[in-house]
This record gives C-alpha cells, structure tokens and sequence, in this order.
C-alpha cells in the first residue's frame, strides 16, 4: 500500500520548525530564564543550583568518578595534572539493564539493587583495595534538589527510569550505604553533580569561552555559568552554574504526535521539549507517526534513534538498508515510494530536533549576554544524538545562524566526548582543594 500523499505531507508538515518557530521558541525560553531567575517555581524549568562555579584549571591529583545518567554507568580513576590535562588510569562500564539477565532501572526494581551494583563497579575501579583514601566524584543525572555541592536529592525519575525508592532521596546517602553494605570505608563522595554540569566543567578545565554544557542523547538538558549568584557554600569561579533542567521547559507547541506520546509515557506532562528532540523519543515519534500512515493507529514498530540514523545515512538509489531496517520494525516491506518518503519524515524529526535544541542554545546566550554584546564563545555538547546522528550538528549551526545573525560567527557548538566522567572528578577536586 503506497501512503497517500495529501495525507502524508500533513504528517509530515507537523515537523516543521520554521524561523519564525524557533525565534518563539528561543525568546521564550529567554523569557522563562528569566522567571526562573527571580522565582524557580514561575518558570516551566526547574533550574537548579549546582553549588560549582567554572573550574581555574589548575585542579590536580587523582579522583574516582562515578557517571550515572543513561544506560550503562562508569566508574573511572582519573589523575587530573592541571592546565587541561588528565590522565585515566582505570575504567569499568557495565549496562543498567541486560534483557532477560537484569534490570535494576524498570518498574519492580529497587534503590538497593540498584546502589548495590553502583558499589560493585566502584570496587571494580579501585581493584578492591579498601585501605588507600580515594575521593569520589558523582555525575546523576537526573533532576535534584542539592543544598550543597555534596547532597543531591533526586526530585523525580526521567527518561523512564522507574527504580522505586530514590525519588526524593538523597542520591549519596544510598551510594554510602551501599559502599558501607560491600565493606568499603575508604571512598569519601564529595560532590553530586549533573551530567550537564559535568560536560561544561570538562570543557572549561580545557579549553577557555566555554559557559554553556548540553547533553542531546538518551535525554535533553543544558547548564550554564550564571554569573550573578555567588554563594559561600559554593566552589570555582565565575559564579554559578544552573541546571536548567530544560528537558522539562514546556512553552513550546507540541504536534499532535508529540502531546500521544507525552500522554503514554511514564511521567505524563513532565520533559516536553525533552520529549520532543531526546534519542530516548525520537524513534518512538517516527514510529507513531509511520503507524498512522500505515492505518495501524495503536501499532508500536518500537524505532530507535540508531535506526534513525541509519535511516537518514542510506543514499543508494533503491535505499536498501532503510527498506531493511523499515521491513524488520514495521512487519513488513514497504514500496520504494514510501520507503523514501519515511526517509524524508525522519529526516524532519531530527532536523526539528536540532532546530529546537539550538534555539534554547540561543536564549541563554541572550541571556547571559544581556543588553551587551554577545561574547565570542563555544556550546559544549556529549551525547550520543549530538555526536552521531547526522544533520544534527549541521542543522544546529544553521538555526544559530538564522537566530544570532552576524554573531554566530563567533558562537559554535562543540564535542565534549565523554565529558562526564571527567567533569566528576574535577568537581571533586573543586571541593576538596
Ligand atoms: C535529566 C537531566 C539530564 C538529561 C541528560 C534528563 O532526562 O532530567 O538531569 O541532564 O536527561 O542526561
């Protein structure tokens, strides 16, 4: 059955995301900064405070860090030699969730599996030797509440994580119990940080201009270095960074695919933008999207983000790789026609994707510029959707272009591959130096 055609360009026009769109969309955004500012609870973000402030680049010595935020967590041993230089001396991975073999991140499991496995691999990393000191650094990413670089209570599960018993608690008092339940006394956690935090701390320990960090993979969120709140119990210079938490900024204008989603998912009205540009959603829009073409309305093809990208990547003529990829999910194999058509509309997710992310770029660095001139500078970005799906790095400096104008040339966006890991250990370093 070829689609018909009317009704696909409908579909696929609901993608859009036209100048004016992202001119709104940015603006708002600003606006909501703003808010947020004065008043947290008025804005559609959370923006929380990190307690660090942009590192001075001399911090030195070694550090465990612990990433935790997508699938897989890490723990890496890292000698930090100041000037931007770093060392990992040791890292072990291992996935959350192997089907059929685990799960501690699905409904039914629990914060003690779960902190219990984070133990594991931190005995992992340090070759369980319990005697030598060894500070540790936590990236969790996840929206929390913290009061102090080193208390981080977690506000509420994102990206469909469903671990009962952490929601509102204090993410390093499970991860102390639990080093305490394996015998290890001697891995002191001294800072909780996002993983947005992370990445700009990274980039800025290296590189100079950098006051924004973004993470565009599995979830969506960007932080950046506010510089008019100074607080004693806060490390680093330059004054704050925010976790914007814009997963959940909401003024925005969701298609119809955007708010059945929303609807079905496990935080119902919660992470809108989030919802509409992550890794973890995207597939799941084309897949909704292509049912309804298909007339098989409540039809789950369960699409990724990797399909996606391989979607988009295939230019033979006869596209053999996406009627592949197409004939595995969807049950079975569809015309060229259409075949190119699905190429074109997943082309459209992403492109919005990117389009939407760079205009939420654009009203922080409004913000941050104010009534002056905006500062040359560099977007620090990880994330798996950022760094492999094509036309994304693209598509964002094109919308950088068409919103900044003239001064986009001195703004771009940069890879900071792995960031993580070693922001943890650097905000460990700011607080114990
Ligand atoms: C979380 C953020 C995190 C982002 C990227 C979102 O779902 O709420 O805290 O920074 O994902 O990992």
């Amino acid at each position: 059955m070829a689609f018909e055609e009317g009704k696909f360009q409908e579909v696929l026009s609901e993608f859009s995301a036209t100048s004016e769109m992202l001119r709104e969309v940015a603006a708002n955004f600003r606006q909501d900064l703003q808010m947020g500012l004065r008043d947290p609870a008025s804005s559609s973000m959370r923006m929380l405070k990190s307690y660090v402030g942009l590192p001075s680049g001399k911090e030195k010595g070694e550090f465990l860090a612990l990433d935790f935020g997508g699938t897989n967590v890490r723990v890496l041993r890292i000698r930090l030699e100041g000037e931007g230089r770093y060392e990992v001396l040791k890292r072990v991975g291992e996935p959350l969730i192997i089907p059929g073999k685990y799960d501690y991140i699905g409904k039914g499991s629990t914060a003690v599996q779960m902190f219990d496995f984070l133990a594991k691999l931190i005995d992992e990393a340090i070759d369980g030797d319990h005697d030598t000191k060894f500070y540790l650094g936590h990236t969790f990413s996840f929206p929390s509440d913290q009061d102090d670089l080193n208390n981080a209570r977690l506000i509420i599960w994102t990206k469909e994580f469903a671990t009962e018993g952490v929601e509102g608690k204090v993410v390093n008092d499970l991860l102390t119990a639990a080093l305490e339940r394996r015998g290890i006394k001697n891995v002191v956690p001294v800072a909780v940080i996002n993983d947005t935090v992370a990445v700009l701390l990274s980039a800025a320990y290296k590189n100079p201009d950098i006051y924004i960090g973004s993470i565009y993979a599995t979830g969506h969120n960007t932080c950046y270095l506010e510089s008019s709140i100074h607080d004693p119990k806060g490390f680093g210079v330059g004054g704050m960074i925010l976790n914007l938490e814009c997963g959940g900024f909401m003024k925005l204008t969701p298609n119809r695919f955007d708010v059945e989603l929303d609807k079905n998912s496990e935080k119902p009205g919660e992470q809108r933008l989030e919802k509409m540009v992550s890794g973890r959603y995207m597939g799941e829009l084309l897949s909704m999207a292509i049912a309804e073409l298909l007339d098989e309305k409540d039809k789950k093809y369960d699409l990724t983000s990797v399909d996606m990208s391989m979607i988009i990547t295939d230019d033979t003529p006869e596209l053999k790789k996406a009627t592949e990829i197409l004939a595995e999910k969807v049950g079975r194999k569809l015309e060229l026609k259409d075949v190119k058509r699905i190429k074109e509309l997943t082309t459209a997710i992403a492109v919005r994707s990117a389009r939407l992310v760079a205009s939420s770029y654009v009203g922080i660095i409004w913000q941050r510029a104010g009534e002056g001139k905006i500062q040359p500078q560099h977007v620090a970005v990880d994330g798996s959707v950022y760094e492999k799906m094509p036309l994304v790095k693209e598509n964002i400096a094109r919308a950088l272009s068409e919103l900044l104008g003239e001064d986009a040339a001195g703004v771009d966006t940069v890879l900071d591959n792995g960031g993580s890991g070693l922001g943890a250990a650097i905000a460990a370093a700011m607080a114990v130096q």
